[in-house]
């Protein structure tokens, strides 16, 4: 198990897809540092997980800076490394077009969806993978970053950031050992997108469905899975790609029903 005993740090952690990262790296026999801006609910991720000391619950705001830099000094305090860093926090937007949002909407969603896991990014090849020549990092994108419409003006300029900032890592870190790659998932099954959940201003969840060939939603253990696979030495010479995990979403995208 080339994971066995790495050190992975997953951001939103106390939710969703990173709760599942928290579970499935767990069980590669990797050590986990559960990040997440809820404290209440990354402490519970990790006291469910019941890993012992293989893993840490860090509260922290991946858009700002200084709290960014105590939580990576802090998981290097209690690990000494950092193999894997999953940048997967992140905000939907209100689905509402230019015109109808406000300065501080796409502000907020551009810090937490693009300015963290730069943050992050930078805070961690700076303090550990760089001095170490090695590392990999997955950055959670999305169908938005290469569509409109799973999101609304804010949600997707971030996203389309976020392959931006992969290839851009993957140009500047691959030849230091670093990799760098996007998980692009489509709609699954979270707080983020569920019917129940988030904004009154999401699309309706069948039509979401009813567009997704694979006609359900995606559940978050099955894209934690392919963070674990781009994370581990099977994905070594995998750097700088999207890896898209949809249900088909994207291919059906341009024949509407
Ligand atoms: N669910 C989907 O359909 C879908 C599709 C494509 C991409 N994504 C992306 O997947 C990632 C995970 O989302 P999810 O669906 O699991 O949502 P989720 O809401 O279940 O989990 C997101 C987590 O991020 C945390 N978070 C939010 N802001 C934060 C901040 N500033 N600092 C630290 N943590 C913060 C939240 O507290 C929450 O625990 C996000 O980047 C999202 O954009 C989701």
């Amino acid at each position: 198990m080339s994971l066995k005993d790495k050190v992975v740090l997953i951001t939103g952690a106390g939710s969703g897809m990173g709760r599942a990262m928290v579970n499935e790296f767990l069980l590669e026999g990797a050590r986990v540092a559960a990040v997440d801006i809820n404290a209440d609910n990354v402490r519970e991720v990790v006291e469910e997980a019941d890993a012992g000391d293989r893993a840490i619950a860090v509260t922290t705001d991946v858009a700002d800076e200084a709290s960014v830099e105590a939580c990576t000094a802090a998981i290097l305090a209690w690990s000494g490394q950092i193999d894997v860093l999953c940048n997967n926090a992140g905000i939907i937007d209100s689905f509402r077009p230019a015109h109808e949002i406000s300065l501080h909407e796409w502000n907020r969603t551009l810090a937490v969806n693009l300015t963290g896991p730069f943050l992050m990014a930078r805070s961690v090849i700076r303090n550990s993978m760089l001095p170490r020549s090695k590392g990999a990092i997955v950055n959670t994108a999305s169908i938005s970053s290469f569509s409109a419409a799973g999101g609304g003006t804010a949600y997707t300029a971030s996203k389309h950031g976020v392959l931006g900032l992969t290839r851009q890592l993957t140009f500047d870190y691959g030849q230091h050992g670093i990799r760098v790659n996007a998980i692009c998932p489509g709609a699954t099954y979270t707080n983020l997108a569920a019917p129940d959940g988030g904004s009154d201003t999401l699309p309706d969840s069948e039509t979401e469905i009813a567009r997704t060939p694979a006609r359900r939603w995606g559940q978050p253990r099955e894209i934690a899975r392919l963070a674990v696979y781009l994370a581990g030495d099977d994905a070594d010479f995998i750097h700088g790609s999207a890896m898209v995990i949809d249900g088909g979403w994207l291919s059906a995208a341009r024949n509407p029903i």
